[in-house]
């Protein structure tokens, strides 16, 4: 058994998720920045990899305190788990993801250096799931073992590529903002898909300066 996966990302008109850096660049709107704070709220973990956590730093907590509050209301933690994709236990010991507000899982592979993972164990619980790359089918299994049913997958590329290439996607969220960025990685970075992964369109609205575009993926597994 897996959560309901659902991948939340922003991207220029032309399909970028950031520029040719690899840095976060600004796309969304304050409206949209608003539904993603609630969609986090509703989550019960929150997933990255370790590329967007270098790229990035992001602290992956829910900012208005309101939901927090809610959350806390109905019985859960003020914030979803956070969950980062880290074959090579990389994840800087410092990192935002790694703060005091909510509980972090670190992902890892067996080839993980030793020295790094012990590290890490100090400040966040890992999980070893694969030998030389995350086994991310496994690693969905564990969070529903303990108790993850809605999962949220803030980026970048490269994860969203690993778990659409393995059916584990239920859902795509994108948020096209009013730029052209041209160079940068795509919302999902990889060899083509052939042939390419289906999808059926359920919702499609305005918002702010933009669009919101729900995709539902068919060939989930
Ligand atoms: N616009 C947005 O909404 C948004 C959101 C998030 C990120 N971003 C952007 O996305 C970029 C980062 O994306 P990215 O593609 O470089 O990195 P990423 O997708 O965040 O992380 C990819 C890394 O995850 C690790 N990984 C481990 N097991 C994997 C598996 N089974 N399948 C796939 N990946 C696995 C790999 O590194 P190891 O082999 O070392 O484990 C891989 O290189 C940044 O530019 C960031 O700004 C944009």
């Amino acid at each position: 058994m897996r959560p309901h996966v659902f991948i939340n990302i922003a991207a220029s008109i032309d399909g970028r998720i950031s520029d040719e850096r690899r840095k976060q660049i600004r796309i969304s709107c304050e409206e949209d920045m608003l539904r993603v704070d609630k969609l986090r709220a509703e989550s019960d973990a929150i997933m990255v990899g370790i590329g967007t956590v270098l790229a990035d730093n992001p602290k992956l907590t829910v900012r208005n305190t309101a939901l927090k509050e809610e959350r806390t209301r109905t019985g859960k933690a003020p914030n979803p788990i956070r969950v980062v994709v880290d074959s090579r236990a990389r994840t800087p010991p410092n990192a935002n993801v790694l703060s005091k507000e909510a509980k972090t899982l670190i992902a890892v592979s067996e080839s993980a250096d030793k020295v790094k993972l012990a590290s890490l164990k100090n400040r966040a619980e890992v999980f070893i799931a694969g030998k030389n790359r995350v086994d991310l089918r496994t690693l969905l299994e564990h969070l529903y073992s303990l108790g993850v049913r809605r999962l949220m997958v803030e980026g970048g590329a490269r994860l969203n590529y690993g778990l659409i290439s393995e059916g584990l996607v239920d859902e795509i969220m994108i948020y096209y903002g009013g730029i052209i960025i041209a160079d940068g990685p795509a919302i999902v970075d990889g060899p083509s898909f052939k042939p390419p992964v289906p999808v059926e369109l359920s919702e499609v609205k305005q918002l702010g300066k933009g669009v919101l575009a729900i995709w539902k993926c068919t060939n989930k597994l």
